[in-house]
C-alpha cells in the first residue's frame, strides 16, 4: 500500500515537473530550431497561427516628428511589424506587451526599408552598382545592419534584385542596374553584408529578396505595369540574380506587384512554389509587397472578394501578408470551412516561426537600449560612406584633361549645389537630410584655402525662371572654370516616380547654353537616381561627373575628385542612351536578324552616349593580352584566363576590368555579349596588376532554355576585356 502510493506520489511529481513546471521546448534555446518549432506549432490555436502570417505598421511615417505610438489598434499577436522608429525604446514597449498579454508570448519581428542606409545614408544601389567593388558594398551593408539591429529592426526588405534596363522607370535608381550578373553579385554582397554568417547576432538584419520578379520589365517604364517577359528573358535575366541570392542563404523574399503572362506575382504558383520552392529548395519566408494581397481584387481585378485573394496568394506561396489585411480577415474562418488547408497554413506559419528563432528573437526579444550617439553615425560609419560615394562617381567625359581642377577661380552654379534633399535619393529610412553634406559645402571645404570660390543658384531644377541666369553668368565670367551642380530633383526617381522625359530640364540645359557662351570651361556635374539622356548639351561641356545621389559624404567625395586627390574609378552599370526614343537600349540584347544587328532608326544613331560599364579616370590602363592555361577544355575542367593591366599614368587608380563571354554560333539566339565576370584593383602608377578568370563551363558557358533548364553546348566561345579578344573551345 505505502509502495504504491509512493510509486503515485513520485509519478504525480514528475508529471507536474515534465508538464507544468517545467519551459515549454520552444522557449529552449539549446533545442534545435526545428523541434522548437514544431513544439510551438502544436501548441497554438488557429487564430494565432493566421495572425502570425500578417504584417502591420507600427507607427505612423517616417517623419521624426511623427514616429507613432503604440496604441490600441494593434493586434498582439500579429506575426511582425514594419517599424518606424529610430530607438528600440518603442519596440521593446510593444515587445513586452506582446510577449506578457499573448497566450503564448510569441515575440513580434520588426522590419524596415533599410536600402542604402539606416541613419547613415549611403550612395543609392545603382550608384553602388556603379563602384564595381562589392566587397566595400558588403562591408557597407554590414555597418547599415548593426545600425538597424541595435536601433531594433530586425529585418529589410533590400536587396532589390529586378533587372532595370528603361529608364523611364523611377525605381532604377534601386537597383543594381541593367546586368543580371551584376545584380547576383551586388545583391550576394548585400544579402552577406546584412546577414553576415549568424542572422542571431545583435548586429545582423534579415535581407529579403525583391520583387519576385520581373518588375525592372514594367511597360514602357510605367510603374505597377503589366511586365511582358519571354520565358528566355525570365530564366536568364529576371530569375538569374534571385537564384544567386537564394544560394547565397537570404532568409526572406517578397513577391513582385506586377503580373507575368496574366498572373499577377502575388498569386502565382510558378514563380513562388514551382521554381522557389521546388527547384530552387528555398527554405525562408515569403511575404506579399505592400497590400497586394487585397490588390488582387482592388487593381488587377483576378477575383472578386478578398478571401480569394487570400487563398490564392497562399496557395501560390506567399506566408505572410503585408498590410493588406485580408489574411487576417478571412483566413480562419476559410480553414474552418476547409476553403483553405490546414497544412498550408502550418507550412507557412513554420516558415515565420523558423525566421524569429533564427533571428534569436525568442531568446532575447527586446533590444539593448543605448545612446543615438553609441549606434548611430559612428565616424567610421561616416567614413565607409565617403569611400563608397567616391568610388561609385562616373567620370563620364573629360576633355584636355579639365579635371582635376589646376584653376584659382572656380564659379559652382546650379540648383543642386546647395540641395542636401539630392544627396539621399528616397527610401533613406531614418537618415536626416540635415545630417547630408552639400556639394558646395564638399568644394568649399576642400578648396578654400587656395582657391577663390563663387556661387550661383542660376535656377531651380525645373520651373521657367531665368531671374537667375544674369547673376550666374556673370559669376563664370569672373571665373576660371565652372561645375555645374544640376541634374534631378532628390524625390524624382523611386516608387511610382517615372518619367517620359528623361533628359535634364529645359531650364538648366539653357542656363547652360548661356554659359557656354561665356567661353570658360565647364564640368557638369550631374546628381540624379537614372540614366538620362545629355545629347544635346553634351557638346557643350568639358568634363561630365555623374555622382547619383551619393549619400551623407558625397560632398568630399566629389571635392575629392575635383581636386584630384581621388581618382575617379566608378563605371556605369546601366547603358545612357542618346534619346528616349532608344529605349530599351542595353549592351546583351539578343542578336537581330539580318544586316543591322542592333536595329537602326534612320533619323539618330542607334548606340547609346555612354555604354555600360563606360568610365574614365586620371591615369592611363593599357591593357595586355588576354592569357589563358589552355584553350580546350570539357565541362567538368576549369580554365583560367588572365590579363596584366599597366597604369601608365601618373597617378595610382583603381579599374574595374570586365570579363564577357560571346557564344559564336548557338541553338537560340543568344546576346552578342554577356559579362561573365567582374573586379576591381588598385595599380600603382607605373605598375602592373593581372586580374583573373577562372571560367567554369557550367557556370559560365551555359544558357537556360524555356523550361529553366541549363543547356551547355559545345564549340568555339569568345572571351573579350575592351577590344582583347580570345576564342577558347569546349569539347
Ligand atoms: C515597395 C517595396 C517596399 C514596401 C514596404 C512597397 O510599396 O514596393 O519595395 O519594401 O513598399 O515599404
Amino acid at each position: 500500500m505505502n509502495k504504491i502510493f509512493r510509486f503515485l506520489a513520485l509519478s504525480g511529481l514528475v508529471f507536474f515537473q515534465t508538464t507544468l513546471l517545467a519551459k515549454p521546448l520552444y522557449k529552449d534555446a539549446s533545442a534545435a530550431i526545428e523541434a522548437r518549432v514544431e513544439d510551438l506549432l502544436s501548441r497554438m490555436t488557429l487564430h494565432e497561427k493566421v495572425m502570425q502570417l500578417n504584417q502591420y505598421v507600427h507607427g505612423t511615417n517616417m517623419n521624426l516628428h511623427n514616429i507613432g505610438k503604440i496604441d490600441d489598434h494593434y493586434p498582439l499577436e500579429a506575426g511582425s511589424y514594419i517599424y518606424y522608429s529610430q530607438d528600440p525604446e518603442m519596440r521593446n514597449e510593444l515587445q513586452k506587451k506582446i510577449i506578457k498579454e499573448t497566450r503564448l508570448g510569441i515575440p513580434a519581428i520588426f522590419a524596415h526599408d533599410v536600402t542604402h542606409g539606416f541613419r547613415t545614408i549611403y550612395p543609392m544601389p545603382i550608384a553602388q552598382a556603379a563602384s564595381g567593388n562589392p566587397v566595400l558594398v558588403e562591408q557597407t551593408c554590414a555597418m547599415a545592419a548593426k545600425e538597424s539591429r541595435l536601433s531594433g529592426t530586425d529585418w529589410t526588405f533590400s536587396p532589390m534584385l529586378d533587372v532595370a534596363r528603361d529608364p523611364r522607370w523611377g525605381r532604377i535608381t534601386e537597383t543594381f542596374g541593367e546586368d543580371p550578373h551584376m545584380n547576383s553579385i551586388f545583391g550576394v554582397a548585400t544579402v552577406k553584408g546584412y546577414q553576415g554568417d549568424d542572422i542571431s547576432s545583435t548586429e545582423r538584419i534579415a535581407a529579403c529578396l525583391k520583387h519576385f520578379v520581373g518588375y525592372g520589365a514594367t511597360q514602357g517604364g510605367r510603374d505597377y505595369r503589366q511586365a511582358d517577359i519571354s520565358d528566355n528573358d525570365l530564366w536568364n535575366i529576371h530569375l538569374k540574380p534571385f537564384k544567386a541570392c537564394v544560394d547565397a542563404g537570404a532568409a526572406t523574399l517578397m513577391s513582385a506587384f506586377n503580373d507575368i503572362n496574366g498572373i499577377p506575382c502575388t498569386s502565382n504558383r510558378n514563380i513562388l512554389t514551382d521554381i522557389l520552392r521546388n527547384r530552387w529548395n528555398f527554405s525562408g519566408a515569403t511575404i506579399s509587397d505592400w497590400a497586394s494581397v487585397s490588390q488582387l481584387k482592388d487593381y488587377q481585378a483576378t477575383v472578386a472578394t478578398y478571401s480569394e485573394a487570400a487563398i490564392r496568394s497562399l496557395l501560390a506561396g506567399i506566408d505572410i501578408d503585408m498590410c493588406s489585411g485580408c489574411y487576417s480577415s478571412t483566413l480562419d474562418s476559410l480553414a474552418n470551412i476547409n476553403a483553405v488547408p490546414i497544412d498550408r497554413i502550418n507550412e507557412a506559419v513554420r516558415s515565420v516561426l523558423r525566421l524569429k528563432f533564427r533571428l534569436g528573437i525568442f531568446d532575447r526579444p527586446f533590444t539593448t537600449e543605448t545612446k543615438r550617439e553609441k549606434r548611430l553615425m559612428t565616424p567610421e560609419n561616416i567614413a565607409i560612406a565617403e569611400r563608397l560615394a567616391e568610388e561609385s562617381m562616373v567620370l563620364l567625359k573629360n576633355n584636355n584633361n579639365a579635371l582635376p581642377l589646376t584653376q584659382h577661380k572656380i564659379a559652382v552654379i546650379g540648383p543642386a549645389a546647395t540641395d542636401r534633399r539630392i544627396m539621399y535619393g528616397e527610401w533613406f529610412s531614418h537618415g536626416d537630410v540635415n545630417d547630408a553634406q552639400t556639394l558646395l559645402e564638399g568644394i568649399t571645404h576642400e578648396f578654400e584655402s587656395q582657391t577663390e570660390i563663387s556661387f550661383a543658384k542660376g535656377c531651380d531644377f525645373d520651373g521657367n525662371d531665368r531671374s537667375g541666369f544674369p547673376e550666374a553668368i556673370e559669376t563664370a565670367r569672373n571665373a576660371d572654370i565652372v561645375i555645374l551642380c544640376m541634374g534631378e530633383r532628390g524625390n524624382w526617381s523611386c516608387e511610382n516616380n517615372s518619367r517620359a522625359e528623361i533628359s535634364i530640364p529645359q531650364i538648366q540645359r539653357d542656363l547652360i547654353k548661356e554659359l557656354s557662351a561665356t567661353k570658360k570651361p565647364l564640368v557638369l556635374v550631374l546628381t540624379n537616381g537614372r540614366p538620362v539622356v545629355l545629347t544635346e548639351i553634351e557638346p557643350m561641356l568639358d568634363a561630365i561627373i555623374e555622382i547619383w545621389q551619393p549619400g551623407i559624404r558625397g560632398g568630399n567625395a566629389l571635392a575629392g575628385i575635383l581636386s584630384g586627390r581621388v581618382n575617379p574609378s566608378g563605371k556605369l552599370p546601366v547603358t545612357f542612351p542618346r534619346s528616349a526614343a532608344q529605349i530599351p537600349l542595353y549592351y546583351s540584347s539578343r542578336r537581330g536578324a539580318r544586316f543591322s544587328p542592333h536595329g537602326d532608326y534612320k533619323d539618330i544613331p542607334s548606340n547609346p552616349l555612354y555604354e555600360f560599364g563606360h568610365g574614365l579616370g586620371y591615369s592611363c590602363f593599357e591593357y595586355g593580352n588576354i592569357k589563358s592555361d589552355k584553350i580546350h577544355l570539357n565541362k567538368d575542367d576549369e580554365l583560367t584566363l588572365s590579363i596584366d593591366v599597366r597604369n601608365s599614368g601618373d597617378k595610382d587608380g583603381k579599374e574595374i576590368v570586365h570579363w564577357f563571354v560571346t557564344d559564336p554560333i548557338s541553338s537560340v539566339v543568344r546576346p552578342f555579349k554577356e559579362l561573365k565576370h567582374f573586379e576591381k584593383k588598385e595599380i600603382k602608377a607605373g605598375d602592373k596588376q593581372t586580374f583573373t578568370f577562372k571560367i567554369n563551363p557550367i557556370r559560365d558557358l551555359s544558357f537556360m532554355d524555356n523550361n529553366g533548364n541549363l543547356i551547355l553546348e559545345s564549340g568555339d566561345f569568345i572571351i573579350s576585356v575592351k577590344d582583347k579578344k580570345l576564342k577558347i573551345n569546349l569539347e
